[in-house]
């Protein structure tokens, strides 16, 4: 299907998307590494700029639209108020876009907090403006660990579909392919992948290699068992690859298996299931905050295929 990616960052979201055998053929972003990066690894179809400042006819016409849009007035959110919340204006963008472009299907990407922002009045309100635009809208949260990723991340998808498409058009939530190890013979699934597997060919960044952006922050590896702090057990997923600042100005990295060191910008990306081969453009914090921000190339993937056989089962029924 033809693809609108909003908010695309680096592109993970739509990379994952383009190997499920979709064409993204506009994406945006206003973070002008983020956009370098995308056009290194992806494509020439991202438009750096604010979304704020791009009229919807200039976006092309598409099938789905995607993108996580930030939210961060939704938190104390007096839903009176809401819509005059300079906050929340980003999400008052990607819904200005579904609207004047009337996609096929539109997926969200968004964090596990946003269901409790304003005791869940605010996921409410943006499930009932969706609605008002056109849309059969449902949600769920996933840990994307339970689709082969070797990460723990929780993240909240907004799926709508259109309402002139049949309800056998319906969006579906894709299947989980991985659980717990203890529990995966009984449910014939996979178990987690390993942070210390994913990571067991990656030289340490003083070796002899040819990995791009394999060099790490200095930040000091302390054990202190809080995010960003924690030791990290090789036989679990990695913990939740953070866009989130150490304090100090720079990105909190995930201690690398061996807790010696934190990751690098590679084994974080690894962990992101980004290619070995994708190269992150900028200073070291910018290009930690790009893997961070990502959606996993893996999931995404999945949600590819998800769209994809959704798009089957309708020329079919056509
Ligand atoms: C969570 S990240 C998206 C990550 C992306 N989906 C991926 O998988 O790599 C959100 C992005 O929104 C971008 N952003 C925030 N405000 C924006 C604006 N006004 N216009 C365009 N992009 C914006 C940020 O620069 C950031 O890259």
């Amino acid at each position: 299907m033809k693809i609108v990616s909003l908010f695309s960052g680096a592109g993970g979201l739509d990379l994952g998307l383009i190997q499920a055998g979709h064409e993204v053929v506009w994406a945006n972003d206003f973070d002008a590494d983020a956009v370098a990066t995308y056009k290194k690894n992806i494509g020439n179809h991202i438009i750096l700029g604010s979304i704020e400042d791009i009229p919807s006819s200039q976006i092309p016409s598409c099938d789905v639209v995607v993108g996580g849009f930030p939210c961060q007035g939704f938190s104390q959110a007096n839903l009176l108020r809401f819509e005059k919340d300079k906050r929340n204006r980003l999400y008052l963008e990607f819904k200005r876009i579904i609207t004047d472009k009337k996609p096929k299907y539109f997926l969200a990407e968004n964090v596990r907090g946003i269901l409790s922002l304003a005791n869940g009045r605010a996921i409410e309100k943006i499930e009932k403006d969706f609605a008002a635009a056109g849309y059969r809208v449902k949600k769920k949260l996933f840990n994307v660990a339970n689709f082969g990723v070797p990460q723990s991340r929780w993240r909240v998808v907004i799926a709508g579909t259109r309402n002139d498409l049949p309800e056998t058009a319906d969006f579906c939530f894709p299947v989980e392919t991985h659980t717990n190890p203890s529990k995966a013979k009984k449910m014939g699934l996979k178990a987690w992948s390993q942070i210390g597997k994913a990571l067991a060919k990656i030289p340490e960044p003083d070796e002899k290699h040819s990995l791009p952006n394999h060099v790490c922050s200095q930040y000091k590896v302390t054990n202190r068992n809080f995010t960003g702090h924690r030791w990290t057990d090789a036989e679990k997923p990695s913990p939740t690859i953070l866009a989130r600042g150490n304090g100090k100005g720079g990105v909190c990295a995930i201690q690398h298996p061996n807790n010696h060191r934190r990751m690098s910008i590679r084994e974080s990306a690894t962990i992101q299931t980004f290619p070995l081969d994708f190269e992150f453009v900028g200073k070291m914090n910018s290009c930690y905050r790009q893997v961070g921000n990502a959606v996993p190339v893996l999931f995404a993937y999945h949600l590819g295929l998800q769209l994809g056989s959704q798009n089957q089962s309708m020329k079919e029924a056509a």
